[in-house]
């Protein structure tokens, strides 16, 4: 089911085209990535999905309300983070929620407490939230953003300032809420690994215009037909590239381990015949594709469906 559908939307600040006639969409149960570099355009389309900025030319639906002509409706079904979590510093991390829950109609005690729950922050509820780190603060604004329930969530950039650990937790929370809860995410980073991790889809946006799109399937990847590289770890490099060789022209040492382009059925007797020739395998490590190559190969070129 479609939630957001923005459809050839234009934005033009002073005179300055902005958005140039970009679509998109984002279906229920799906994390859906905005990538592109600083002042691509980001921020600007995430505001007018949230209603926070007027629409120069196009549509934005959110569950078929228009944001435009049916501006509650629409606000119902999304819940989001533009820029930083608006957060009351001296107040808790529960009286934040109670705040903001009270602003809606129907929130209760227990839908507050299973929210906290969920973002993981029991422990540190009561604290004030100027005592707490950038990530604890992020998960209060997604706890927020997410009270009334809706159907999609909005983050802008929401990995800024995080450390490894935070980005891996909100990666793990927005994964459980789309593949699990069923809701759709539509997230903004400027980060393509990071993107790369957390995404089913990914929009590209450069300057102001969509130039790309690309699905990740993290375990169709894998297929067995595809060759992929690989890195052969073992304590005798020399006899296992002679072997390696044999099978396949290109293959090398690289990083303590030996390189080889093949498809995964080849492995498993790889493996027993290394070990009947006494050598002992540490690991074999697949190489991922990255959409780093992707991105800059289409960022150069003109508008171009990847891959
Ligand atoms: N209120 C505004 N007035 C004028 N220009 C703006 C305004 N908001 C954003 N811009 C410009 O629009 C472009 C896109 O900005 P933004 O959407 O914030 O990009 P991103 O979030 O991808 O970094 C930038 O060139 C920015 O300077
Ligand atoms: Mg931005």
């Amino acid at each position: 089911m479609e939630l957001l559908k923005i459809e050839n939307l234009t934005k033009i600040i002073k005179k300055r085209k902005i958005l140039d006639n970009i679509s998109l969409t984002v279906n229920s149960g799906e994390i859906v990535g905005f990538l592109g570099p600083n002042g691509a355009g980001k921020t600007t389309t995430i505001k007018m999905a949230l209603g926070l900025f007027s629409i120069t030319k196009g549509r934005i639906t959110i569950c078929g309300h228009d944001v435009t002509n049916d501006f509650e409706n629409a606000m119902k079904n999304v819940g989001g983070i533009v820029e930083n979590p608006d957060l009351y510093q001296r107040m808790t991390g529960r009286e934040n929620l109670e705040y903001f829950a009270s602003m809606h109609e129907g929130i209760n005690k227990e839908n507050i407490d299973g929210i906290i729950e969920l973002v993981k922050m029991k422990e540190r509820i009561n604290d004030k939230v100027k005592t707490y780190s950038l990530g604890m603060r992020q998960r209060i604004g997604i706890a927020q953003a997410l009270l009334h329930n809706p159907r999609l969530l909005i983050l802008d950039e929401p990995t800024n300032g995080l450390d490894p650990l935070g980005i891996k937790e909100l990666r793990d929370l927005l994964k459980y809420l789309s593949h699990e809860v069923g809701v759709g995410v539509f997230i903004s980073s400027h980060l393509l690994s990071e993107m790369e991790l957390m995404c089913d889809r990914i929009y590209i946006i450069d300057n102001g215009v969509i130039i790309g799109e690309k699905s990740i399937h993290q375990e169709e990847e894998t297929v067995e037909e595809i060759e992929y590289e690989y890195t052969f770890v073992t304590d005798n490099n020399e006899k296992t590239l002679a072997y390696l060789s044999s099978l396949h022209a290109d293959c090398k040492i690289e990083n303590g381990g030996v390189n080889v382009a093949m498809k995964r059925s080849e492995i498993p007797d790889i493996i027993v015949r290394l070990v009947q020739d006494n050598i002992r395998i540490y690991a074999v490590n697949q190489k991922h594709r990255t959409l780093e190559q992707d991105f800059l190969s289409i960022t150069t070129g003109s508008k171009t469906q990847i891959r």
